[in-house]
C-alpha cells in the first residue's frame, strides 16, 4: 500500500515538474534516440569494411543503408516536434529556429544513404588512407551530393558523404558532438 502511494505521488510530482507538453514529447524523444542509435550501430559495423580491414560485404552495406533510410527524412523530422528538447535531450533550440536547414539535412541523409546503397556493388575506391575511409570525417566533401552521383562513386566515398551529414547535423543542432 505504502509503496503504491509513493509511486503515484512520484508520478504526480514528475507530471507537475515536466508539464503535459514534455510528457507528450517523451515518446518522440525515445523514438528518435532509438532511431539514431540504430543508425550509429550499423555505421560502426561498416567502418572496418570501408577501411578494407574486413571482407567486403555488399549486402551488409545495403542493409545498413536501409536502416539509415528508414530513420531519416520525414521519419526523423516528425520526431522533433517544436520544443521537444527538455533535459536529458541534447537537441538544440536552433532546430526550430532553422527548421528548413534541419529538415534539409534529414533529407540529405536519406539521399546519401540511397546513393551508398546503389554504390554497394562498386566496391571500395582503394584509397584507404584518404578521405573516403574516415568515419564522421570533416574532410569529406561539403556538398550534399545527389543519389545518382553517389551511386557512381566507390562505396567508401559514398559512405563518407553520408556520415558527413550525420556530423554536420550534430555540430549544428545537437549539444554533444562526436
Ligand atoms: C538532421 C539532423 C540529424 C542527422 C542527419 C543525424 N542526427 Fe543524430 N542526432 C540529431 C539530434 C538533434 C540529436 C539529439 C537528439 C536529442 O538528444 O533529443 C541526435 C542524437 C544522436 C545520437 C545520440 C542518441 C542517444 O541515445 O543519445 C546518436 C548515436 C546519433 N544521433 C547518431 C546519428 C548517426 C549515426 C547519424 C547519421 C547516419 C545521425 N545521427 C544523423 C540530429 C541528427
Amino acid at each position: 500500500m505504502r509503496t503504491r502511494n509513493w509511486i503515484s505521488i512520484a508520478a504526480l510530482a514528475s507530471a507537475m515538474i515536466l508539464g503535459p507538453a514534455q510528457i507528450g514529447h517523451a515518446n518522440d524523444v525515445d523514438k528518435r534516440m532509438a532511431g539514431m542509435s540504430a543508425m550509429q550501430k550499423r555505421i560502426k559495423a561498416l567502418v572496418p569494411i570501408m577501411r578494407g580491414l574486413s571482407e567486403y560485404d555488399a549486402d551488409a552495406v545495403r542493409s545498413a543503408a536501409d536502416t539509415v533510410i528508414a530513420n531519416s527524412g520525414d521519419v526523423m523530422t516528425e520526431l522533433f516536434p517544436e520544443g521537444s528538447n527538455a533535459p536529458p535531450s541534447e537537441a538544440l533550440d536552433t532546430i526550430w529556429e532553422d527548421w528548413d536547414g534541419f529538415a534539409e539535412l534529414a533529407n540529405a541523409l536519406a539521399v546519401t544513404a540511397e546513393g551508398m546503397k546503389r554504390a554497394a556493388d562498386n566496391g571500395l575506391g582503394g584509397n584507404q588512407t584518404g578521405q573516403g575511409s574516415g568515419m564522421m570525417s570533416d574532410s569529406a566533401p561539403d556538398t550534399a551530393l545527389d543519389a545518382d552521383t553517389l551511386a557512381g562513386m566507390p562505396v567508401d566515398a559514398a559512405f563518407a558523404a553520408m556520415t558527413k551529414i550525420c556530423s554536420s547535423c550534430h555540430s549544428k543542432f545537437r549539444a554533444k558532438k562526436f
